[in-house]
């Protein structure tokens, strides 16, 4: 069979990252420019500032792509770029580079969804086994989805107002911690979870709502701030990170039996939260569920997750034309 390869662009944020995947599965080489350290001093991504960057790099990052896998563009198979969710400025820099690739070496064009990526990204440790549950945990996104096939994502559950990781940002940069404060949060969380927080909305849906959550994490370190009191950042860190990890778990779990599944994927950013790995492993080896993790780098923003999705779209038959566009907010699909 002709070896498939793919050449992939991530911009959807403030990561210019490209890769070329072959088959789906191996990664022939990889590309990520982070921009956090421009960014870190605003405390957030600043989207004009962002965007501005990947027109900078991107195609520096391609040349040293192509230099390092000694490949050349004439040899893919397909170019696959993300279209979305993102930022709008970020995102057109990724299309609007593999548009020119696509028609110029007059292969097709795979549109890529974000959240397909991150899910994608386990294929790297092991074979999906379907049906299967995908618990995504990122900066934009809390979601539960149900795949019965490569490529057919059902989503059953999602968040109501803030995601995990922005929840994870915003409480850490209330506790003076720098952007991007969730891996901070999570290296903290080594105290004793003996702060009194609320139950995030505890239903028999899969939704998650963490905002109120947030809400009270920053108006207790403010009231305490006023009596002139100190915040053990250890223990607040840990009963957060406690609240978010039993919240986040005991939905997974419940739909891992009621869909009846026997393997679980965890994507997105914050697949990288040690606490959750470790809950997410204790409960699956009781309940003797497959559980695949991302590895630790390409648990955030990176092309090689692009390029593993693009595989199996291009496989579906899913192709973008010249007229793709980039789009903010999207279901998965
Ligand atoms: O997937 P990602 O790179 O970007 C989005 O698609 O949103 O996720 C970034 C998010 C940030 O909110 C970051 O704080 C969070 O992932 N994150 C973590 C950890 N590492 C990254 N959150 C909690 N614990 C971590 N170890
Ligand atoms: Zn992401």
């Amino acid at each position: 069979m002709k070896d498939i390869f793919i050449f992939s662009v991530e911009t959807s944020c403030d990561e210019t990252s490209c890769a070329i995947i072959k088959n789906g599965k191996e990664i022939i080489g990889s590309v990520v420019l982070s921009q956090i350290d421009i960014h870190k001093k605003f405390g957030g991504v600043v989207p004009e500032v962002a965007s501005r960057n990947h027109v900078k790099n991107i195609t520096i990052i391609f040349q040293e792509l192509l230099e390092k896998s000694n490949m050349k563009f004439e040899e893919m198979s397909a170019f696959a770029v993300t279209y979305g969710p993102g930022l709008t400025g970020s995102l057109l820099v990724g299309i609007e580079a593999v548009k020119t690739l696509s028609f110029i070496y007059n292969k097709p064009l795979i549109p890529v969804h974000h959240i397909a990526g991150h899910i994608y990204a386990n294929n790297l440790v092991g074979d999906f086994v379907f049906p299967l549950i995908a618990l995504v945990v990122s900066g934009g996104h809390t979601e539960l989805v149900y795949m019965k096939d490569h490529y057919d994502f059902k989503k059953i559950g999602g968040t109501m107002d803030d995601a995990v990781g922005e929840c994870y940002d915003k409480v850490a940069r209330v506790m003076g911690l720098s952007y991007p404060g969730g891996q901070k949060i999570d290296e903290l969380a080594c105290g004793q979870a003996n702060y009194k927080l609320p139950k995030p909305l505890d239903d028999n849906s899969y939704n998650f709502s963490f905002s109120g959550l947030k809400s009270s994490v920053i108006n207790l370190i403010h009231n305490e701030d006023q009596r002139g009191n100190s915040i053990n950042k250890k223990d607040l860190a840990t009963s957060f990170q406690k609240v978010i990890v039993d919240t986040i778990t005991k939905k997974t779990m419940k739909a891992i039996e009621e869909y009846n599944v026997k393997q679980l994927l965890l994507a997105g950013g914050v697949a990288a939260n040690k606490g959750l790995r470790n809950k997410l492993k204790e409960l699956c080896k009781e309940k003797h569920i497959e559980l695949l993790m991302p590895p630790m780098e390409y648990c955030t923003d990176n092309a090689v997750m692009i390029g593993i999705a693009g595989y199996y779209a291009y496989k579906k038959g899913i192709r973008g034309s010249l007229s793709l566009n980039a789009i903010s907010s999207m279901e998965l699909k």
